[in-house]
């Protein structure tokens, strides 16, 4: 049985797999449609989510299953005190597999050491958003052709962004990748991916807090929200929220065929007049979203490509 608790729990054979059957799904999604017919999806989301809990409930309804959950710690008995490890050995005779958000950074992890049922962790705290990278290797998979070869700008909030953080561990593993991390001084990569993932790894990259300075270099922009809720002093965050806002008129400095790559949820950090251009990619990677968690969903349990069309 596999768990799901950081992108590179995934080796890059086992995520080639994935991407081509996501991209499968992508293309024909009736084939798959009856293949977890029978099976059930636990949602067990103790922080706040509109497309990674939809998508993963969508992903398991469109494959023929069933979901059940909570969207809130609140409603679950976690209020009474209830441990992760008792919570998934009960959830593990309801279900048949688990998707899992959780503030607290490790939680998912914690709950595959007592799980009879794969667990995906859908988010931890400011740790790992592994489905957020896997959604965005889809993306930039399907729209620029492959994974190898391309200069990924990443901006925003780099300090506490997750999905930044699963983004440059995951593109590391990948040919001819080169980062510009463009960021305010005080939300700058953490030391420990700088030195574990980019030096000891060989990887170039530039740092800048002119966004414009650098757009014409890119093959991708993923652009970030400044995380709010990770900040102790709501006057940094205030500061520092809108540092860059990504407009039509920036847009101009980069090349027709970059993408513009952005997790969701936005705040003001692409301003709406972008979402027009051809080369705004961000809502068409949420959707990505739901194809590349039916793949995983079929992945973990096991389940064979449909033999017949349906
Ligand atoms: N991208 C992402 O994780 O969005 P949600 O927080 O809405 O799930």
């Amino acid at each position: 049985m596999k768990h799901i608790i950081s992108p590179l729990d995934l080796t890059v054979n086992e995520l080639d797999d994935l991407l081509e059957l996501a991209g499968r799904i992508y293309r024909d999604p009736k084939r798959y449609c009856k293949v977890c017919d029978g099976k059930k999806l636990a949602s067990l989301f103790y922080e706040p989510s509109t497309r990674t809990r939809l998508s993963f409930e969508a992903a398991m309804m469109n494959l023929g299953g069933n979901v059940l959950g909570f969207s809130s710690a609140d409603s679950s008995s976690v209020t009474k005190g209830e441990s992760i490890a008792d919570t998934i050995k009960v959830i593990s005779y309801y279900a048949d597999i688990c998707a899992m958000r959780h503030p607290k950074e490790g939680a998912p992890l914690v709950a595959s050491q007592f799980s009879e049922i794969p667990i995906i962790n859908a988010g931890d705290g400011g740790h790992n958003h592994p489905t957020q990278t896997l959604t965005d290797l889809l993306t930039i998979k399907e729209m620029k052709g492959g994974l190898n070869n391309l200069t990924i700008g990443v901006c925003g909030d780099l300090k506490f962004g997750r999905t930044v953080h699963s983004l440059i561990n995951a593109m590391v593993r990948y040919e001819g990748i080169e980062f510009v991390m463009i960021s305010p001084d005080e939300l700058k990569i953490p030391e420990y991916l700088r030195h574990e993932t980019l030096d000891n790894n060989n990887i170039s990259y530039t740092e800048t807090n002119i966004l414009e300075d650098v757009l014409p270099k890119l093959d991708v922009l993923y652009m970030t929200r400044v995380q709010k809720e990770r900040f102790f002093n709501e006057e940094d965050y205030i500061r520092l929220k809108d540092t860059f806002i990504l407009d039509r008129k920036k847009m101009q400095y980069a090349n027709d065929d970059m993408l513009v790559l952005h997790p969701l949820p936005r705040v003001n950090e692409i301003a709406t007049e972008v979402d027009s251009d051809p080369r705004a990619a961000y809502f068409k990677q949420a959707n990505y979203g739901v194809y590349l968690r039916m793949a995983l969903i079929m992945t973990l349990l096991n389940l064979p490509e449909p033999t017949k069309e349906v």
